[in-house]
């Protein structure tokens, strides 16, 4: 059933904005007369976020309530999310239903001659609304999230086989569904492994993204050459995110929490201080092999404030949720080495997502039987003007296997 809810923030106050804001140029009338006619959808459609790149909305099925779809119009670029959506296939990674494109009139706010509507199954509440629940979240275990975080992991193995990084884990990307299941949601941000062209500046928040997506998204790497990004970068970025997702749901805080004014997102050198305050100064050989003298003088000069790393289980003891603490003692031993392992600077010594599944932390989870790997290889592709990208989605929708 396709939940209602508030727009919440990180702190858990209510947002005022306009419901479905974007759902308002006169293409949308008929993508949204097209799902009523062809899915059978009924109901008001709810709003189910807005982000960088677009907005979602939910519509339940008219036949059973257990099903809904979620549709998410594009005010960007879009090709890379749509390719991996439909070719991926895995139990916890969102199911592509559908896609349309709707020419636009000129007058429209969107940037390209076409609007583009993005058709998934519906996959329950995200965890940054899960989370901020309190009184739902005594429903949640320290093996629920367990469960979850098993769950994450085996997408992510799933990926890592297909050849692609997710680059965006966090909260907000992550549904759960009323039976506690857990599938990976945007891929926007989401590339084939051989990326050979540049690694996109992203609005996005990264409070949850490693230091080396951090620098390579903020620093100057537009000229280093694929074997220069990978001395730096593997699908392990995806790793940190899930150690500060983990946190996340033992205490309900933000690990690497930064204040900052209504409307707008982190810097980057912000959550790099806050991460130096929590996990302890960034080794040197890890400095150094960033680009740049300035990159690399601004970090040692941060690193000289850094504080010593902090007791995990002693955080999890001071602020975890009450009714996880003998969970977390009886656990703590694991679990301490869960995320030590797991926000570690250098991704060379980051724990892999096949060591973090067969991590005892998660040994009452392990399900080897639903560890399974895709056998194809998604292949990035070039880049291309925002004109000749439309024409590739347009090609790719009108053909249903390309
Ligand atoms: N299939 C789905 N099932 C349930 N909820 C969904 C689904 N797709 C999207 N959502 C909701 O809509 C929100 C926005 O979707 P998505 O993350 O794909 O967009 P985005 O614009 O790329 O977001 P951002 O840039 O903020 O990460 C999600 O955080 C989630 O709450
Ligand atoms: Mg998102």
């Amino acid at each position: 059933m396709v939940e209602q809810r508030k727009l919440v923030n990180m702190r858990g106050r209510t947002i005022a904005r306009s419901e479905t804001e974007s759902f308002k140029q006169p293409s949308d009338f008929f993508v949204l007369a097209s799902i009523f006619t062809n899915f059978c959808y009924r109901s008001v459609p709810m709003d189910l976020g807005e982000g960088a790149y677009g907005s979602v909305l939910g519509f339940q099925s008219k036949f059973d309530d257990a099903v809904g779809i979620a549709v998410k119009k594009y005010a960007q670029r879009c090709f890379r999310e749509l390719q991996l959506i439909r070719s991926l296939g895995h139990e916890n990674i969102v199911k592509w239903i559908s896609a349309y494109t709707v020419a636009e009139p000129l007058s429209s706010r969107n940037q390209g001659p076409y609007s583009i509507y993005l058709i998934t199954e519906y996959a329950g509440l995200d965890l940054r609304i899960r989370l901020n629940n309190e009184e739902k979240n005594k429903q949640y275990t320290l093996r629920s999230f367990k469960r979850m975080i098993s769950e994450l992991l085996r997408a992510l193995k799933y990926l890592k086989s297909a050849n692609v990084i997710h680059r965006d884990l966090k909260p907000s990307n992550i549904a759960i569904d009323a039976r506690g299941k857990l599938t990976l949601l945007d891929f926007g941000m989401a590339r084939a492994f051989n990326i050979n062209q540049e690694l996109t500046t992203d609005s996005g928040t990264c409070v949850y993204r490693a230091l080396e997506t951090i620098v390579v998204w903020h620093g100057n790497y537009a000229a280093w050459s694929m074997d220069e990004r990978l001395r730096i970068y593997d699908d392990k970025a995806d790793m940190w995110s899930v150690g500060a997702i983990l946190c996340e749901m033992i205490t309900g805080l933000v690990l690497f929490y930064v204040q900052v004014e209504p409307g707008k997102t982190a810097s980057a050198i912000d959550v790099i201080r806050k991460a130096l305050q929590i996990c302890g100064p960034i080794p040197d050989y890890v400095i150094s092999r960033f680009d740049t003298d300035s990159l690399r003088k601004k970090l040692r000069k941060e690193n000289a404030n850094a504080s010593p790393r902090i007791d995990f289980i002693q955080y999890f003891r001071e602020h975890g949720r009450s009714w996880l603490r003998r969970e977390i003692e009886a656990d703590r031993v694991d679990l301490d080495d869960f995320i030590n392992r797991t926000l570690v600077f250098d991704y060379e010594d980051r724990m892999s997502v096949d060591e973090a599944l067969a991590h005892p932390f998660l040994a009452s989870e392990r399900r080897l039987e639903k560890e399974v790997v895709a056998h194809f290889q998604i292949q990035d592709e070039e880049n291309r003007s925002v004109e000749k990208w439309q024409e590739r989605i347009l090609e790719f929708i009108n053909n249903p296997n390309p």
